[in-house]
């Protein structure tokens, strides 16, 4: 057996495991990769052969039961997020997951029982709250810096569908062209979503918006022509929470600019904070600060203490961001303590805003939130 203090088994070996997910891991001293598992042996194979993982499976029921393997990270497409995450925690493992863990809030909020009934931790795949400069900006709104709250704005926008030849899933497409289906909001929007509710930390009471479709037809990738998407592709919403503060959000895949497309803005009674995440002039973060008595923004420098180890901004924002989640979730599961930032009750969270805001554009109204009768904001102000 490894010598390593945390053993994880990533399932799912496609795309963004291994240009996120697996090099995280990885990067930490603690951990060892020690199975990796998928349902397409090419791709297995290929990964385990890139990343030096000795153990594959095709089944990744039989990695539950090994009393070895402490983590279960679940980067699959989405359709089994929610399967292998109850498995894994029914197994007694801690689960990192990609998001959503199940559209429906509810069930997300089963799982973060059952985790809790368990005595493991869980971790949404919340990339953006990882990014150094989110974590320090929280760090900052912690120590005051900020003075009270007042108004959170937070976007997620980049152009990546803006030319309508690029292809999208037919999964994003509504059959009845009629009526706009939920997309941007829902497949885009839930990092910012993230970083509003953990940021503004209060209650929120309620949200209102609009969604709209700016580019009509677009090329489907299973038919490889053109058809009609009523889908948003791009949103807008206003969201009220307790003790007197605000927050927007804009999400969009059809505004000019890079990838990730994230800005995260909160001004309070002593000052404010912007943090943008997008790759641009070879860096893919930058924190600027003012005061109320000095109203200029300037840009200040991370502290160290906010990387992975050896971390720069100059690297690919998917390893460097992923390596703080995995490092932040290593030194979660080792300290033993309650800690666990940006879990399954976090992903419950911010599904229910996702629906709320649907609501209130289908209402024409404002939403009441929560939705629900009992609120997944209960742990507010934790972690
Ligand atoms: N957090 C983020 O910023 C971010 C960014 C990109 C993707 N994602 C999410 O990551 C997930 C994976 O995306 P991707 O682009 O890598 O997709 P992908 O299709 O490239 O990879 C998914 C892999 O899962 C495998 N798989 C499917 N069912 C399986 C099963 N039962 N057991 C084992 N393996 C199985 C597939 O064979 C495939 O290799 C998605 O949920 C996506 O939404 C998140």
């Amino acid at each position: 057996m490894t010598e390593k203090q945390l053993r994880v088994a990533v399932i799912g070996a496609g795309h963004w495991a291994v240009s996120s997910h697996i090099p995280g891991w990885q990067r930490d001293p603690r951990v060892e990769v020690v199975a990796l598992a998928d349902i397409d042996k090419e791709a297995l194979k290929a990964a385990a052969k890139d990343f030096g993982i000795e153990r594959t499976v095709t089944n990744y029921r039989e990695l539950l039961d090994d009393p070895s393997i402490d983590v279960i990270d679940v980067a699959t497409g989405n359709a089994m997020h929610f399967e292998i995450s109850m498995a894994a925690i029914a197994a007694g493992k801690h689960v990192l997951c990609e998001k959503p863990v199940n559209s429906d809030y509810t069930e997300t909020r089963r799982a973060a029982a059952l985790a809790a009934a368990k005595g493991v931790k869980t971790k949404l795949g919340f990339t953006f709250r990882f990014a150094p400069a989110i974590q320090y900006a929280k760090h900052l709104i912690d120590q005051g810096f900020i003075g009270e709250p007042y108004i959170f704005n937070g976007y997620e926008q980049n152009s990546q569908w803006l030319d309508p030849q690029t292809p999208l899933r037919q999964a994003e497409t509504d059959a009845d062209t009629s009526v706009i289906a939920v997309s941007s909001i829902e497949g885009y929007g839930a990092p910012i979503i993230d970083i509003m509710h953990w940021w503004l930390d209060a209650p929120m009471t309620a949200v209102v918006g609009t969604m709209r479709n700016f580019v009509p037809e677009r090329m489907v990738r299973e038919t490889g022509s053109m058809h009609r998407m009523n889908i948003d592709d791009g949103d807008m919403w206003i969201a009220e929470f307790e003790h007197n503060r605000l927050g927007s959000i804009q999400s969009s895949y059809v505004t000019v600019g890079n990838f990730p497309g994230i800005e995260a803005r909160i001004y309070g009674s002593e000052g404010a904070i912007i943090v943008r995440l997008v790759e641009e002039r070879g860096i893919c973060q930058t924190i600027k600060v003012a005061k109320k008595d000095q109203v200029e923004f300037e840009e200040i420098e991370i502290p160290e203490a906010f990387f992975p180890e050896d971390g720069a901004s100059t690297e690919d924002w998917p390893f460097l961001f992923y390596s703080n989640l995995c490092k932040d979730f290593t030194t979660e599961i080792l300290s033993g303590d309650s800690v666990n930032q940006g879990d399954f009750v976090q992903g419950a969270l911010v599904q229910e805003t996702i629906n709320a805001f649907e609501k209130s554009f289908r209402d024409r109204a404002w939403c009441d939130f929560p939705l629900s009768g009992s609120s997944a904001q209960a742990g507010m102000g934790r972690a």
